[in-house]
């Protein structure tokens, strides 16, 4: 292949995507949705395959351990590959360093109304730019369902699974969920 033409070849569309970034102001911000949309979908994937492997080896007891450890571990992981903030929050808390901010409470009261008027929670996201001073942060919230395989650790739990929870979150606050609720949400700060 003849590196010159290559060369001419992709001036005019470098130029062409340029025109076309510029053209449409809402482009970044759609880029950052989807984008957000995509490393949500890696944290959950990977934080339920885990939890499967932790079922399948310990039982649900066992899972809870996974659980402890992984969760705040794969959040780290993928804040670290893509340079966001990424967690995961709740107004009804089992562990108290997933806290929401502010922000992200007001968003959780909204999800939890827009849920109670009957929109499902697998359908309930938010984003917005906000500014803060000097600072300005593209802030994206998404819902999470309760599903019935949820329920074993945040529905109404009870024996062995009760006494883990007990001693390993004295002030849990997340069981006497139903399917269907909306359990928390994954959330999102990248700095712009
Ligand atoms: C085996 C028990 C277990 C199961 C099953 C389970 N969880 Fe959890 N969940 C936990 C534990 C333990 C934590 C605390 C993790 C930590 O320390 O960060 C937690 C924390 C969370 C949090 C973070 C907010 C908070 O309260 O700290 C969310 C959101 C959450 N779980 C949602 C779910 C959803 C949705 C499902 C079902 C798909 C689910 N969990 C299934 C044990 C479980």
């Amino acid at each position: 292949m003849n590196t010159d033409r290559s060369r001419w070849t992709l001036a005019p569309l470098t130029l062409a995507l340029f025109v076309a970034t510029s053209a449409h102001a809402g482009q970044d911000i759609d880029d950052r949705i989807q984008a957000s949309q995509s490393a949500i979908q890696s944290f959950a994937a990977a934080l339920q395959g885990e939890m499967m492997a932790g079922m399948e080896a310990g039982g649900p007891v066992g899972a809870i351990d996974v659980c402890r450890e992984r969760a705040p571990e794969i959040a780290a992981e993928i804040s670290a590959e893509t340079g966001w903030e990424v967690g995961r929050t709740s107004l009804k808390l089992r562990n108290p360093d997933n806290a929401p901010d502010e922000w992200e409470r007001a968003i959780l009261e909204d999800f939890d109304s827009r849920r109670a008027e009957g929109t499902p929670a697998a359908e309930l996201h938010h984003h917005e730019i906000v500014e803060d001073g000097d600072e300005k942060t593209f802030r994206f919230m998404r819902a999470i369902p309760t599903a019935g395989l949820c329920l074993t650790c945040h529905g109404e739990v009870g024996g062995d699974i009760q006494h883990a929870l007990e001693r390993l979150y004295p002030e849990d606050q997340a069981t006497g969920y139903s399917e269907g609720d909306v359990r928390g949400a994954f959330t999102i700060i990248q700095r712009m």
